[in-house]
């Protein structure tokens, strides 16, 4: 596909939309929005655009439509698959103007907001009164509701209450043409016709550019408890996972840490002591919550009793909300601290819960064959494994020319697991070379299809998702 070039018509047809400090051209701040946590990647822009509303968002796209440029919609950039990252050049359009939390609506428990609102914004607003916006990326300090709607964004909750899609009632989209539609109604049922939201959430800004968005939200849990599991063994952490689910209890999170997940964030991250075994291997992060004190207690010593059945070692509770805070910190640091360490590359693994503990064999021992050492954590009562995949010694020709051929077999053991590529991290830029694993032909042109009926002219986010 050709595409138009940013020039001086195409900057004057901005200018006629946008105030002139929504409208960025200079170096530094196209390079500043070249890369976002992917790896070390770096596609800058042509031109950076904030607009202020859906009508600026709507003329911007026609306006790219007419000239032919790729526009790609941008949240926080702290996104792991590559999904914001300008391929093609053209317009960067940023939302992070457009963060108002519009309507709290406390009678039927829904939030309307922009897409630039900061996750953990929402969170503490909707908390004030008593409501819980649980989908939790890592990123919720700094990532928005845009970015985690675009990626189907997941975290430690989801395991209890869902991924952000199962918290989306309605949207508000601009189309590639510039048409503005709402894709559902703000209920908590609908059998309407061909379900757009869903099929918008996850589309990683490839079909159109969210503005605005009807969630729905649950009454706060009131009473929580956290422990910290040590394991010898971690497939015997692995394995108690799905134990937690069959004796009856579903915890609000259920987080896998190996030992060298743990170990770098302790190092990376000051203020927080844990102290660790020698002979510790793995951890699982267990929260439970929920309304009354004694039912959440009586959950937890169910809880306890599979992780003994399962040799763990000796059990750390959070007792004071610091401690708590302190555990969370640290694991929402894992990432960065694992990236500060050494050139990694990420997959997002998952399979169903059971087959967790062949999942991390299976990296393992692929990793053995390759030569390459893998640090894994991630959110493993969702059977999600997050493999990042350290370059540490390996040299340029292992890592650029075999290093596909090893994540192609971890997606191929995932697959055949019943697993898939991403559990909530989204195909991006990074994954599209392994799509043919997940789907054959037949959806794969199916899903080519539906990318044309949306965005005929192919300026929607280009060169992501599909192969
Ligand atoms: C996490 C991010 C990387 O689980 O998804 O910390
Ligand atoms: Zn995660």
């Amino acid at each position: 596909m050709e595409f138009g070039r940013v020039g001086s018509e195409f900057l004057s047809g901005l200018s006629t939309i946008l105030k002139s400090d929504g409208i960025l051209v200079g170096k530094d701040e196209l390079l500043h929005y070249g890369h976002d946590e992917t790896e070390d990647l770096s596609y800058p822009p042509e031109v950076v655009v904030r607009p202020d509303t859906t009508n600026e968002v709507a003329a911007v796209v026609r306006l790219c439509s007419q000239f032919g440029i790729p526009v790609t919609p941008i949240g926080a950039r702290t996104g792991l698959s590559g999904g914001a990252l300008c391929v093609h050049g053209g317009v960067a359009l940023t939302l992070d103007r457009m963060n108002a939390i519009i309507d709290i609506d406390e009678r039927n428990l829904q939030v309307t907001v922009e897409p630039g609102v900061i996750t953990q914004v929402l969170q503490e607003a909707v908390a004030a009164k008593g409501l819980y916006y649980a989908p939790d990326p890592s990123s919720r300090g700094s990532c928005t509701i845009g970015g985690n709607l675009a990626e189907n964004a997941g975290g430690p909750r989801a395991v209890k209450y869902g991924v952000t899609r199962d918290f989306v009632l309605n949207l508000e989209v601009v189309l590639p043409s510039g048409e503005v539609i709402w894709t559902g109604a703000n209920t908590l049922k609908n059998s309407t016709g061909y379900d757009l939201t869903r099929l918008i959430v996850g589309s990683e800004g490839t079909l159109g550019i969210i503005t605005k968005a009807v969630l729905r939200l649950i009454p706060l849990p009131k009473e929580n408890r956290l422990m910290l599991v040590p394991f010898r063994s971690a497939t015997k952490a692995c394995e108690a996972v799905s134990a937690v689910f069959r004796a009856g209890i579903v915890p609000s999170a259920l987080e896998f840490m190996e030992r060298d997940a743990l170990d770098w964030t302790l190092k990376f991250v000051t203020g927080v002591h844990v102290k660790v075994e020698d002979d510790t291997a793995a951890h699982l992060l267990i929260e439970v919550d929920g309304q009354y004190a004694d039912v959440v207690m009586r959950d937890c010593e169910t809880i306890l009793a599979v992780m003994e059945k399962h040799e763990c070692q000796e059990v750390l509770f959070a007792e004071t909300n610091a401690e708590k805070d302190a555990l969370w910190y640290m694991r929402r640091r894992v990432g960065e601290a694992v990236k500060s360490n050494s050139v990694y590359k990420e997959e997002d693994t998952v399979v169903p819960r059971y087959e967790l503990p062949r999942l991390l064999k299976g990296v393992k021992d692929i990793g053995a064959r390759y030569g390459f050492k893998s640090v894994c954590y991630g959110h493993a009562g969702d059977g999600n494994l997050h493999v990042n995949i350290i370059k540490g010694d390996l040299d340029d020709n292992a890592w650029t020319n075999e290093l596909p051929k090893a994540i192609r077999e971890i997606f191929e053991l995932t697959v055949s697991l019943g697993g898939t590529l991403s559990g909530e991290h989204g195909i991006g830029l990074v994954q599209r070379p392994y799509m043919d694993i997940a789907f054959n032909s037949v959806q794969l042109e199916l899903m080519k299809r539906l990318k044309e009926v949306f965005d005929p002219l192919g300026i929607m986010n280009p060169g992501k998702v599909l192969p």
